[in-house]
């Protein structure tokens, strides 16, 4: 049976930053920001918008009611979870009027947990050929004002039906796994922002794909010619790059070619939209599948998937026959082009201006945000969700 993506799309805050803007606020050369991490626009989230509500509205605009009525698993993976105990999974699933007979769960491994997800969801498909399952991959990337890493924030989130048959992609065995007990990226309970050891997390990134991708093609007996493209996890786009760089050095000339150009493709709507953290491998994915004019159906497609802390997998997936039809390219170049630019002076208040931890009640102004699905408040130490569509 062929299990797969049969549907994906993404969504990401009406809001961003100029790289070039904040180099300058930062007394630092654009050309580091722009070229040396590769990173143009990076997406900013108001108080409004959670890891919840980015993921809702990126579900909104793939599912139809067949969808709706066929979904029996919501699978959300999250670093920026808005409950110690209560799955997000099930925000969205009420938020998506989901009927009640599926599983809501919440995964959680840094940037990778999105694959366990969609792993766990071909397991279940396996298991139960008619289903179809949601799966989430939402953040809002925060290392804080004028640190190291502020240059590679973001927010946004990927949504994908999984079910067989799929019309994107077929998501093949084997694939390859492994674990480091490592502490290049992490966030204990009591912060709001990331710590990070940059340099060793760039590190880990790159030795993590070089191992797991040659573990493949000895599994596998395959090479580079084998893989029509490649997209990774791209905290920034010069992190990836680089990664693929380091097992193109003995290449010939058409591989690295075809590679570096498709890396390119892919890129795209990462360095616009800035790092999404779980959905960061799956972004990358979309703007490879959209903005490519070459790639055919039969095609095969490698995906590199990195969470700090570390888990990591290597795995590939088949394009299938029409799957240009079934994609939302229009609906994701207008959403990134109707973002309004916002100066760095107000990226800095938006940033600041967080629910205090703690606090029981209040109420946020809604109408100022135009998505669809929004945080509207709490009350009683409950999160108040709006879908302004019900
Ligand atoms: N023009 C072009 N390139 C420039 C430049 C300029 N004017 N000035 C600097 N650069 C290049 C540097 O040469 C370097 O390139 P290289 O990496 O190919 O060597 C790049 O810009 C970054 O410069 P660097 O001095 O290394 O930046 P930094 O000390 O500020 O650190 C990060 C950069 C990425 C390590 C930091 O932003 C960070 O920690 N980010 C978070 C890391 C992360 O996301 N980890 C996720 C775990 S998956």
């Amino acid at each position: 049976m062929k299990i797969g993506i049969d549907k994906i799309g993404f969504y990401t805050p009406a809001m961003y930053i100029d790289t070039g803007d904040l180099a300058e606020a930062r007394g630092v050369e654009p050309g580091k920001f722009k070229v040396g991490i590769g990173q143009e626009k990076m997406a900013v989230a108001p108080k409004t918008q959670d890891a919840v509500t980015l993921a809702a509205n990126a579900a909104l605009n793939i599912l139809t009611q067949a969808d709706i009525d066929a979904i029996d698993y919501v699978i959300f993976a999250t670093e920026t979870g808005v409950d110690h105990s209560k799955a997000a999974g099930i925000f969205a699933h009420e938020l998506l009027g989901l009927k009640k007979s599926a599983r809501s769960i919440e995964v959680k491994q840094a940037c990778y947990s999105a694959t366990a997800g969609l792993q766990i969801a071909k397991g279940h498909i396996a298991l139960n050929p008619d289903s179809r399952v949601l799966v989430l991959a939402s953040d809002i990337s925060r290392y804080g004002l004028k640190t190291g890493g502020e240059i590679t924030q973001g927010a946004g989130a990927v949504a994908m039906v999984i079910a067989r048959d799929p019309k994107l992609l077929t998501i093949e065995s084997p694939s390859v796994y492994q674990t480091d007990d490592a502490m290049d990226f992490w966030r204990p309970l009591y912060s709001d922002t990331a710590h990070v050891q940059g340099k060793f997390s760039v590190i880990q990134y790159i030795n993590f794909f070089k191992d797991l991708f040659a573990q493949y093609q000895e599994q596998t007996k395959t090479s580079l010619k084998d893989f029509e493209a490649l997209v990774f996890h791209t905290p920034y786009t010069k992190m990836g790059l680089k990664a693929l760089q380091s097992v193109l050095e003995d290449a010939d000339e058409a591989d690295k070619k075809r590679l570096l150009d498709y890396y390119e493709v892919g890129k795209y709507y990462n360095a616009i939209v800035g790092n999404i953290y779980t959905g960061s491998l799956y972004l990358n994915l979309i703007s490879l599948l959209e903005q490519n004019q070459t790639l055919e159906a039969g095609a095969t497609v490698g995906l590199f998937s990195y969470g700090s802390g570390s888990v990591g997998e290597f795995f590939t997936g088949i394009l299938q026959p029409g799957y240009r039809d079934h994609l939302k390219k229009e609906y994701h170049e207008k959403l990134l082009e109707e973002r309004e630019q916002i100066s760095i002076e107000r990226y800095e208040a938006v940033f600041m201006d967080t629910i205090p931890n703690g606090v029981g009640d209040i109420e946020l102004d809604i109408e100022m945000d135009p998505a669809l699905i929004c945080l509207a408040g709490i009350k009683n130490h409950m999160r108040q969700y709006v879908n302004k569509q019900q």
